[in-house]
């Protein structure tokens, strides 16, 4: 199998990194318009591979699509991250120009693929490459679901002082404050996480969740890699493994949920042909009513880049 990951950035590179440790793929190409940058972060990662034992191919190149040419899966990570007091709505007109220029070279060479969007802002940029690749939805899919379920899970191991590996999550909604953790669906090696905490302490951790990302921009003055860079991995380890494994990831609902083109994180079946199978679990009220304020946030700014005419 062969990945490419666009972007040698702090995301793109761990992102290539976790692909090449885990042999994910047998083939990883990096790409930057960086000249040198994405060939020397590949170089490093091979030359990790004799210290941590894996045969990953990992090639980078400057802005050379023709050596990603035939990728199975494709990872867009380029363009700008977040800076502190930004949200990552302000990223939307410099960031949609870098994802349609991508999107357009990368389809050109890999007709094919499965086309994985981390860039910011996520919903939004998800439908930005789904609109230029003209693909099927299934075959366009935003990363962002299993990073805040990440977050919302190593905050509740945290609280409850047990292993993070026991905690089952799953979160609806856009990549942003609007987001949707959903308790009803949070268990401890199936326990419903209610039956072990107290609705303040996991409606204060369901706070932290929502501004996660956040909360790293201010710590570091830039936007969070280790586990973006992990998630985005994992979704191309079910795809390429066919491993029909069940995560929130952003794709364009077209009727489920009672939503119609909209992009929004919801549970789904990533196998071999991309989004296999959208889950609809049954919402009660409330999730409905907090699911349809993120649909609403996510449609101004889809509405906000239809405006600019970029697509
Ligand atoms: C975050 C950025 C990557 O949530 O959106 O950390």
């Amino acid at each position: 199998m062969k990945v490419t990951v666009v972007g040698a950035g702090n995301v793109g590179a761990t992102c290539a990194d976790v692909l090449a440790y885990k042999e994910i793929a047998n083939e990883v190409v990096l790409l930057d318009i960086k000249e040198g940058f994405a060939e020397g972060k590949a170089l490093d990662i091979w030359q990790k591979s004799p210290i941590d034992l894996y045969d990953t191919r990992t090639v980078g190149v400057t802005n050379d699509y023709a050596r990603t040419a035939n990728s199975d899966v494709v990872v867009i990570t380029s363009g700008l991250p977040r800076k502190p007091g930004m949200s990552r709505d302000d990223l939307i007109s410099t960031n949609a120009g870098i994802v349609k220029s991508v999107t357009e070279q990368v389809i050109k060479y890999s007709p094919n693929c499965i086309l994985i969007v981390v860039s910011n802002p996520l919903d939004v940029m998800t439908y930005c490459a789904h609109a230029v690749s003209k693909f099927p939805r299934e075959r366009v899919i935003g990363m962002a679901g299993i990073l805040d379920t990440a977050r919302y899970r190593a905050f509740l191991a945290e609280a409850l002082n047990c292993s993070p590996k026991d905690i089952q999550a799953m979160l609806m909604g856009g990549h942003g404050d609007t987001m949707v953790p959903l308790p009803r669906y949070t268990t401890v090696s199936g326990i419903p996480v209610t039956e072990l905490i107290s609705e303040e302490k996991l409606n204060a951790i369901i706070e932290r969740t929502k501004v996660g990302g956040g909360e790293l921009v201010k710590l570091m003055g830039t936007s969070a890699w280790y586990a973006p860079g992990s998630a985005a991995a994992q979704m191309v380890e079910s795809i390429v493994r066919d491993q029909k494994r069940i995560f929130p990831a952003c794709i364009q609902l077209d009727g489920e949920y009672g939503i119609k083109n909209c992009y929004l994180g919801a549970p789904v079946v990533l196998g071999k042909a991309g989004v296999e199978k959208i889950l609809e679990l049954k919402l009660n009220e409330k999730e409905k009513s907090d699911l349809e304020v993120s649909r609403g946030h996510v449609k101004e700014v889809m509405d906000a880049l239809d405006k600019m005419n970029l697509m």
